[in-house]
């Protein structure tokens, strides 16, 4: 039986309807975002879907053992759809107890999702994207990357047997980044500028009908990335955590987040939605500017600078759909310096745990809104990491070697 999904434009004046097989990014009509909806009518109750998941757990068949097609109900893909899956999601939930101090919390909980095949959370919305690719019979699939969507992209792109553009900033993206891309067969453009350029490159290459854009204004990378959500969800015993902490880039994945808890509600799985916030580093936070002021309406960042290379961006594309799930979840938008990201990079370290600088942005950001009063000391935290160690090992050993400099010339302390 199909599943009634249908894709329409999130501008509250135009609310344009296109079916899931037209190939678009924005709404054809006005240029709004996007969303794909649906997944709130699917016609079974909450308990049998608690248990239905429960169940598919123990199972080996190919899309149980996916942490995203788990919950394909809320997909809008046919049962008989042929996945393109790496066995993505299922990433752990750890305490973390050193945070958690540093933070003056009693209890933190860290979402890793950098422990996804390629180690990043782009896996979850890669796997939808490009099996929505292979199902529109797409010749090229092409992103603009700060490098973890390239690596995504070029593996699931690769399991696809589907060729792979990319385009990234030149000299801005990690090697191990990089290296992923090359190897999973990908062909990897650098340009001048930054990844904004890179983001208005792709679009314009996307004109062309055989070519599949999957950066996150692509709907379909949304619907793969809001299933972290469930799994958040279930892995806390569908009690929501009173706060969701994320670092924010292009804004898709806090718009994916937010996207999922909302048609966790709707569906009577979890009473409230958590308050997302998003964490900005402070030399790359146009959406923290547009959230204390936004009578101004967003203003891009032309010049975004910070180490935490994945965040580097100035123009993020979802940003309309990120201040909708800030503003209904009365979640916040803040920002850390260099250094409280080096620090509380340091620190997620010493419990264990290894995530790349732009995830760190979130313990950085949970201490500040524990010290100013955001977050009461008896509330739950869960913080989102986003990305593995791994991904930038140049980063590391230039803070412990005492050597890392940040983009205004000063130099991190090591702590
Ligand atoms: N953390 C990591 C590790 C990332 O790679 C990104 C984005 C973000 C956070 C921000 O997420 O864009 O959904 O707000 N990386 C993109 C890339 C831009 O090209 O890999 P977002």
């Amino acid at each position: 039986m199909s599943k009634l999904f249908l894709q329409r434009c999130i501008t509250p004046d135009c609310r344009a309807e296109y079916k899931l097989d037209e190939r678009l990014y924005v709404c054809s009509r006005c240029g709004g975002l996007l969303d794909i909806e649906g997944a709130e009518d699917i016609g079974i109750d909450a308990a049998s879907l608690r248990e239905l998941w429960r169940e598919r757990r123990a199972s080996v068949d190919e899309r149980d053992r996916s942490g995203v097609w788990r919950f394909r109900e809320f997909l809008p893909f046919d049962e008989d759809t042929k996945l393109v899956s790496l066995g993505e999601g299922n990433t752990p939930l750890y305490d973390a107890p050193r945070s958690a101090d540093y933070c003056r919390l009693p209890q933190l909980k860290l979402k890793h999702q950098g422990c996804n095949p390629t180690g990043s959370f782009k896996d979850t919305g890669m796997t939808a994207a490009v099996t929505q690719a292979r199902k529109l019979g797409a010749r090229l699939v092409v992103c603009a990357s700060t490098g973890n969507t390239a690596a995504s992209l070029a593996a699931y792109a690769a399991r696809a047997g589907i060729d792979c553009a990319i385009i990234v900033p030149s000299g801005q993206v990690s090697n191990a980044k990089l290296a992923q891309a090359l190897d999973y067969g990908a062909k990897v453009q650098e340009i001048e500028g930054n990844f904004d350029s890179c983001m208005n490159k792709i679009r314009e290459l996307s004109e062309d009908e055989s070519i599949y854009l999957v950066n996150s204004i692509n709907p379909f990378r949304i619907e793969g990335q809001k299933t972290v959500a469930f799994e958040l969800a279930e892995q806390l015993e569908w009690r929501v955590p009173d706060h969701l902490v994320m670092p924010g880039g292009n804004l898709g994945n806090s718009s994916a987040f937010g996207k999922g808890f909302r048609e966790l509600l709707k569906s009577g799985l979890i009473d409230r939605q958590p308050k997302i916030t998003v964490v900005q580093a402070e030399g790359a936070a146009p959406f923290a500017r547009f959230y204390s002021h936004h009578e101004h309406g967003f203003v891009n960042e032309e010049h975004p600078q910070t180490l935490a290379s994945a965040i580097k961006i100035g123009a993020p594309v979802s940003w309309q759909k990120a201040w909708r799930v800030v503003s209904e979840t009365g979640g916040s938008v803040i920002t850390v310096s260099e250094q409280e990201i080096a620090d509380a990079k340091a620190i997620i370290g010493r419990d264990g745990i290894g995530c790349e600088p732009a995830s760190a942005t979130t313990v950085a950001g949970i201490r500040k809104l524990v010290s100013d009063g955001t977050i009461k000391e008896n509330e739950t935290v869960v913080a989102v990491l986003t990305g593995h160690l791994l991904k930038d090992t140049d980063y590391v050993m230039k803070y412990h070697s005492g050597t890392l400099i940040t983009p205004d010339g000063s130099l991190v302390i090591r702590n």
